[in-house]
């Protein structure tokens, strides 16, 4: 049972990109194989998935949020699906039609929508994590709105109002601290803002960095002394994008930089690095060597995906690089690791910001704007060895995401975790593989009662531990 395309359709409201209306909830799941005793917990991931027909061009990270959800317990596997019900969402349940526009065709809301949703909405589409026990959904042009773990929409939090602007899809937790370090980023000044929330969740500093333009930043890097940001040539401008042109462009002639700063520093304690251009959705990790920053990424020559007419006829998809940082001697080395395609990049999150010795990033990127994958490659950054999993040739896959063994030692002790597509049966299923194994069979295929989307981001929220 192939899924019809349907060539008039944006290729991303269509075969397994095809948004899903119902919620679910079914217990009790088919299981091939075992699921480890040891993951007990849920994993969340989340996706872009628009409730009703767009007005105007749809682009990928338009749709609104939902959440697929897998409770994992001692061997048992019940699966949950929601919407993240949006205040703007709610205003269109109610017209019974959309009524925001996206990010490659922008359509004024009417002042009363305006009023009480925004002038776009806080789809929250992007990722999902949990931190000091708040569950949060994520969308870097808007704050984040916190959910319940059974994913009812308990509203926008703005960490008691002390968050202003907007907070990434992608922090970065502290294993030693317990801190969120995060940032936002804005079409107007201040373009930038560093934050920290401690590991009782409260947001503790906050701190404005100056930029000379509005960029899309999807990412950056946090380390045990240190957080990076990488200032690329995806120009953000509101201006352009509310009088019909193009939100976010490509303008390489402005060149791309490298910031570091101090964890405890002050906005113009950045020391930047002035780079030719390019461009990271997704980081791998970073960490500290002495004078030295080390960070790791997916880089791609250009940004892979285009918001406006533009057409991408040499799609550059990206590669696993390193760049080392010498702050002492001011100079930044680029190394390209692999040349294989590869992004949505995890490691273990007790190495986060510390050296990691593994990492995991998803490959076989089918064309560069598009985030379908088909397998996983573990990177041993120790000594260059890949090992690869593969999830069969109809499967389709998305980020594999690390779930640590709580019985292990070993960083690399536990599986990952993929929702996977048949675009053959067109079926779905979360597959469980060994990290130590990974050339081996699955150990666990939990068959989902419904089809799931590609989506973005996920975690494992184990029920003991982090
Ligand atoms: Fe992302």
């Amino acid at each position: 049972m192939a899924i019809d395309i349907d060539p008039g359709l944006s290729p991303y409201l269509q075969g397994n990109f095809a948004p899903v209306h119902d919620e679910l909830d079914v217990a009790d799941l088919e299981v091939t194989g075992r699921i480890p005793d040891a993951l007990t917990g849920a994993y969340l991931r989340n996706g872009a998935n628009q409730a009703f027909a767009p007005l105007g061009r749809y682009h990928l990270f338009d749709g609104d949020g939902m959440i697929h959800a897998l409770y994992l317990d001692e061997g048992r596997a019940r699966y949950r699906n929601r919407f993240v019900e949006s205040t703007g969402l709610q205003v269109e349940r109610r017209a019974g039609r959309a009524l925001f526009g996206g990010l490659s065709e922008f359509v004024f809301p009417d002042q009363a929508v305006i009023d009480e949703a925004g002038i776009m909405k806080n789809t929250a589409n992007t990722n999902v994590i949990r931190h000091a026990g708040r569950i949060l959904a994520l969308m870097e042009g808007a704050p984040p709105t916190e959910l319940s773990r059974e994913l009812e929409t308990r509203g926008e939090w703005t960490f008691d109002g002390r968050l202003e602007g907007s907070m990434t899809a992608h922090p970065k937790w502290d294993p030693a601290t317990g801190e969120l370090l995060f940032f936002g980023y804005s079409p107007f000044a201040p373009f930038l803002r560093f934050h920290v929330a401690d590991a009782a969740g409260v947001l503790t500093r906050s701190v404005e960095i100056d930029l000379p333009r509005a960029v899309m930043m999807h990412d950056f890097v946090a380390t045990e002394h240190h957080v990076v940001f990488f200032d690329l040539p995806a120009i953000f401008d509101l201006d352009a994008m509310m009088s019909g042109g193009t939100s976010i462009s490509w303008q390489p002639q402005h060149g791309a930089r490298i910031g570091v700063l101090p964890r405890d520093g002050a906005g113009d304690d950045v020391t930047w690095f002035e780079m030719d251009p390019f461009f990271v959705f997704h980081f791998l990790n970073g960490w500290d060597d002495g004078d030295t920053v080390v960070v790791d990424g997916c880089r791609a020559p250009r940004m892979p995906t285009a918001f406006g007419d533009e057409v991408l006829t040499d799609p550059t998809p990206p590669t696993l690089h390193r760049w080392t940082i010498d702050l002492a001697a001011g100079t930044v080395t680029e190394t390209q690791l692999d040349d294989r395609f590869g992004d949505f990049p995890r490691i273990n999150p007790h190495r986060s910001g510390l050296t990691n010795r593994y990492g995991y990033i998803a490959t076989g990127l089918n064309g560069s704007d598009s985030p379908e994958f088909t397998g996983v490659v573990k990177y041993d950054l120790e000594t260059g060895a890949t090992d690869v999993h593969q999830y069969g040739a109809q499967v389709e896959a998305g980020e594999a995401v690390f779930a640590p063994d709580p019985d292990g030692t070993a960083e690399d002790d536990g599986w990952l975790l993929n929702l996977v597509f048949d675009r053959v049966t067109a079926t779905s299923e979360l597959r469980i593989v060994d990290a130590r194994d990974m050339e081996g069979d699955p150990v666990a295929r939990v068959h989902l009662p419904r089809r799931v989307p590609f989506g973005f981001h996920g975690n494992w929220m184990p029920d003991q531990g982090y």
